[in-house]
C-alpha cells in the first residue's frame, strides 16, 4: 500500500496506462484486458492490473491536474517499482488546424506552473517525455496505420479563465493545444530516472467550441487506447 492506492505490492504491473477519468480506467479494463483484477479504489481512482495479449498491465487514473497525477504517478514509481507511465488523455486545441479525433504523441510539454521548481528544481518551463517508449508508441502508431501527431503541448493550472487569448507560454513554445497533466508526469519521471510519455486524443476545438459529444467518446478512445496497449506490450 502506498498513502494514496491501497494495491498490494506486486499487484501493479511495470507498465501503467493512465486516463484522467477512473471510469475510463475501468472501461479499458473491461473492455481490453484479460483478467483484470481490481487493485486499487482508494477515493474512487480506480485501478486494474490484467494482461494484454499475455503481457500484464495496470490501467489507473491519474486524476485532473498536477497535484493529482503528480501524487499517482510518484506513487506508482517509487512505491510499485512501475517502469513507464503512458498518459492516455483528451486536449482542447487552440487551433483549427487541429481537428476532433486528431491523435497527438507530445514531444514536450510546457508550463507556466511551479510544480516542477518546487518539487524537484526543475527550473525549466517545458520537459520532454522521458526515456524510449514515446519513440515505441510513433513506431507502433505507424504500423497500425495510425497518425499520431508529434508536438508541443500546453499543460495548464487553470482550466476556466477570464483572457479566452492564448497564453503567452503557448505561443512561445508552439503548443498548438492544451492539457492539464502532462508536464507533472514528465518531470517527475525525469526526477526519477523513470520513463513517461503522453498521447492525447483532441477532444474540443476552443475557438469554434466543436467538441466531441459524450457518446462519441467510446468509440473516440479507441484508437488511442489501442496505441497505448500496443506500445505498452512491447
Ligand atoms: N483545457 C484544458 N484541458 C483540457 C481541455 C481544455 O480545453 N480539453 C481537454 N482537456
Amino acid at each position: 500500500m502506498s498513502v494514496h492506492i491501497s494495491a498490494k505490492k506486486g499487484e501493479i504491473a511495470k507498465v501503467v496506462l493512465q486516463p484522467g477519468d477512473p471510469l475510463r480506467a475501468k472501461y479499458i479494463a473491461e473492455n481490453f484486458l484479460a483478467n483484470a483484477k481490481l487493485v486499487s479504489q482508494t477515493r474512487g481512482i480506480f485501478y486494474y492490473t490484467g494482461t494484454y495479449k499475455g503481457k500484464e498491465i495496470t490501467v489507473g487514473a491519474s486524476g485532473m491536474g498536477f497535484p493529482s497525477i503528480g501524487i499517482y504517478s510518484f506513487e506508482l514509481y517509487t512505491e510499485y517499482e512501475v517502469d513507464t507511465i503512458i498518459r492516455i488523455g483528451t486536449c482542447g486545441a487552440y487551433t483549427t488546424d487541429l481537428k476532433v479525433f486528431d491523435l497527438l504523441n507530445v514531444e514536450n510539454a510546457a508550463s507556466e506552473s511551479t510544480y516542477a521548481k518546487f518539487a524537484w528544481e526543475i527550473e525549466e518551463d517545458i520537459i520532454s517525455h522521458q526515456g524510449n517508449i514515446s519513440e515505441i508508441i510513433n513506431a507502433t502508431a505507424e504500423q497500425l496505420s495510425l497518425k499520431a501527431k508529434a508536438t508541443n503541448i500546453h499543460s495548464s493550472d487553470i482550466f476556466y479563465r477570464k483572457d479566452p487569448a492564448v497564453p503567452a507560454i503557448a505561443t512561445k513554445y508552439d503548443c498548438p493545444a492544451v492539457e492539464m497533466e502532462a508536464f507533472g508526469l514528465f518531470a517527475n519521471a525525469k526526477h526519477l530516472g523513470k520513463n513517461a510519455a503522453t498521447i492525447l486524443t483532441v477532444s474540443d476545438i476552443i475557438p469554434t467550441h466543436e467538441n466531441i459529444s459524450a457518446d462519441q467518446r467510446e468509440k473516440a478512445l479507441k484508437p488511442m487506447i489501442e496505441l497505448a496497449l500496443e506500445a505498452a506490450w512491447k
